[in-house]
């Protein structure tokens, strides 16, 4: 099925997810008494080439930030050149192992455990869904549309690590918002970045899978919203073949699987703002480049006197992608 995942490689990957946290692979200095110290560049040594062999792109950007990770230093304030820098024998040993790692397609932001997002650090979680650069464009288009509207109750639907609601949150004090999310994993690390950033007094998470017939968990269901936000599962199931590594061995599919169309996960999404948006309320929807002109279709056909489609907008590479609905 995953015509660009050769097996070996699929097998390695998941052997690394099982092995990055444990012990420490090999090393190329022994350290005597503790204080053997390398070269960075030294260490550096073939990994270009094992990382380039193994499909990885952007390598340098790649090793930079495995060597700004290791020794626990911001990436700018590293020297691209990494002049004067050394590991000791522990650091070695966990470059390699996190290069090992990359070689196997991990993502790098599994292999840090943490990303930035607009202005905000999050952590991040195997199997849950790492925030794209994309969904930052969408969020700035979302804070600026509400940054002089007083107070904002707003649902998202979907948070995976919190990266919209919190951007959302860190950005405009006279927003609360409300998330639900199917995975138990990705629920319990968006509370987790909340309170490590401080903005869990307004945010609240649910584990609940929103299904048809029963869209919000029991505790919500009388609940209104001025604004709901989403990045719901979008990719058309036939086109996981295409999709990288990274993606497909790492990621949880049921954070990407949008079904033939791409708009399974949307249409329910489009069902819960019918009853949840207040008269007036706002759906915004990050989806596919082919989604938008679909979605205007839909709302002509099937949600006259419930929804109406405002507008749609464009990121960084002019491809169509987010789209503003309203509650009639
Ligand atoms: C594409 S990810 C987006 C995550 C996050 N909003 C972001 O942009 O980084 C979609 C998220 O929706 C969640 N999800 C998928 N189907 C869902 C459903 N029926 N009910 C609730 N959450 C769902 C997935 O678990 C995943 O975390």
């Amino acid at each position: 099925m995953f015509k660009y995942l050769k097996r070996p490689l699929l097998m390695a990957a998941r052997s690394t997810v099982r092995s990055l946290s444990g012990s420490a692979a090999t090393t190329s200095i022994t350290s005597s008494g503790g204080g053997s110290l390398i070269e960075v560049n030294k260490a550096l040594n073939g990994w270009e080439h094992k990382l380039k062999d193994a499909g990885v792109r952007d390598t340098e950007f790649n090793l930079k930030c495995i060597v700004s990770h290791v020794l626990q230093r911001k990436f700018n304030t590293v020297p691209d050149d990494f002049a004067q820098l050394k590991f000791n024998a522990e650091q070695l040993a966990d470059f390699e192992r996190f290069c090992e790692a990359r070689c196997a397609r991990m993502p790098l932001q599994h292999i840090i455990g943490e990303w930035d997002f607009m202005d905000i650090t999050l952590k991040t979680a195997p199997t849950v869904f790492i925030p794209r650069p994309e969904t930052e464009e969408f969020v700035r288009l979302v804070i600026e549309n509400y940054k002089n509207v007083k107070h904002v109750d707003m649902l998202e639907v979907g948070c995976g690590s919190g990266a919209m609601s919190l951007s959302m949150l860190h950005a405009l004090p006279q927003v609360d918002a409300t998330a639900i999310e199917r995975s138990k994993a990705a629920t319990a690390l968006a509370w987790e970045n909340a309170k490590l950033l401080g903005l869990h007094q307004r945010f609240k998470v649910h584990n609940h899978t929103m299904e048809e017939d029963k869209y919000m968990p029991e505790e919500l269901k009388d609940k209104q919203y001025d604004l709901i936000i989403s990045n719901p599962p979008y990719v058309k199931t036939d086109e996981f073949q295409y999709l990288h590594p990274e993606v497909v061995v790492y990621e949880n599919l049921n954070a990407l699987d949008g079904g033939s169309d791409g708009l399974r996960v949307a249409r329910l999404v489009f069902e819960l703002a019918c009853r949840h948006l207040r008269p007036g309320g706002k759906l915004w929807l990050e989806l596919g480049n082919e989604h938008p002109p679909l979605v205007k279709t839909i709302m002509h056909l099937q949600y006259q006197g419930r929804l109406t489609f405002v507008d749609s907008y464009f990121d960084q590479y002019k491809r169509e992608r987010f789209v503003q609905l309203e509650k009639v």
